[in-house]
C-alpha cells in the first residue's frame, strides 16, 4: 500500500493532512531519508517525526480497563479509547472492543481491528474461558457452585439455559467465576438469580491471556505468542 494511504489509515490525519506532513519532510525511513507519498516501504522502516509508525492493521491489544470507562466510541463520559493514543480512535479499519465490559467492571479488555479475529474470539463456538472475580453484597449460597455448573440456569428474558460455569469461593463474599460464553451483563445477572448482588467485578483472564501485572489504565499490543496463548 502507498505510504500516503498507510499513514492516513493509521489515523495520523486526513489524506490532505498526511500529504502536507510528507511535503514537509516529516516522514522518513529509519536512516532519516525523506519518503514520498507513492513509496511503499516496509512498515517497520517508516518514521514520522523520527518515531516509528503505529502498529499496522491487524492490531490486537490488551487494555487494563479501570472502573468508570465505557466500551463505546461515542458516549457521554470517559471512553476506553481515551486510554489509547488519540490516533487509535481514527484508524481504518476501525479498532473495536472484543465484546464489552460494563462501565463498572475493571480488568482485561481486548481490542482489535481484525474482524475475523474478533469473530473467532467472541463466537459461541470458541467457548473461550473468561475469568471474573466478583465481590458480593451477601455471603454466597451453599448451592451456588452447583447451580452455576448445572447447565440449566435460565436468566430472565433468555431463551436458552446458560452453559455450565465454574465457581470457586475465595471468601464468603468473594468468588472467581469462569464463563464459556458472553451474554449481556451475564455475571451480574447470574448472581442476581441467586438473590445476591455484585458490588465489584474484575475480569482477570480471557482464554490463556492474563493481565500479568499490566497496570490499570495501560495497554500493550499483543504479538504472535500472545495470540497463540489466547487460544491455548
Ligand atoms: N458480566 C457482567 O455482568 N459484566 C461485565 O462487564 C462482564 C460480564
Amino acid at each position: 500500500m502507498k505510504l500516503l494511504r498507510t499513514i492516513a489509515n493509521l489515523g495520523y490525519g486526513s489524506r490532505r493532512d498526511v500529504t502536507a506532513m510528507i511535503r514537509e519532510g516529516r516522514v522518513t525511513d529509519a536512516r532519516g531519508e525523506v519518503l514520498y507519498a507513492d513509496d511503499e516501504p516496509p512498515h517497520a522502516d517508516v518514521r514520522v517525526d523520527g518515531d516509528p509508525l503505529d502498529p499496522p492493521a491487524g492490531l490486537l491489544l490488551m487494555l487494563h480497563k479501570p472502573v468508570g470507562y465505557t466500551c463505546s466510541t461515542k458516549d457521554r463520559g470517559r471512553l476506553v479509547y481515551d486510554l489509547l493514543p488519540p490516533r487509535f480512535a481514527h484508524r481504518s479499519p476501525q479498532l473495536s472492543t472484543v465484546g464489552r465490559l460494563d462501565r463498572d467492571t475493571s480488568g482485561l479488555l481486548l481490542m482489535t481491528d481484525d474482524g475475523a479475529l474478533l469473530h473467532r474470539i467472541i463466537s459461541p463456538k470458541s467457548k473461550l474461558p473468561k475469568v471474573y472475580e466478583a465481590t458480593l453484597a451477601q455471603p454466597l449460597r451453599g448451592d451456588a457452585a452447583t447451580v452455576f455448573a448445572s447447565g440449566t440456569l435460565m436468566l430472565e428474558s433468555e431463551k436458552t439455559p446458560l452453559l455450565p460455569a465454574e465457581l470457586e469461593l475465595l471468601s464468603p463474599t468473594r468468588a472467581r467465576l469462569t464463563l464459556h460464553e458472553g451474554r449481556y451483563h451475564q455475571v451480574r445477572r447470574m448472581f442476581a438469580a441467586l438473590g445476591n448482588h455484585v458490588e465489584a467485578l474484575h475480569r482477570s483472564r480471557v482464554g490463556g491471556l492474563a493481565l500479568d501485572g499490566l497496570p490499570e489504565g495501560e495497554w500493550r499490543a499483543l504479538g504472535d505468542e500472545d495470540r497463540a496463548r489466547l487460544f491455548s
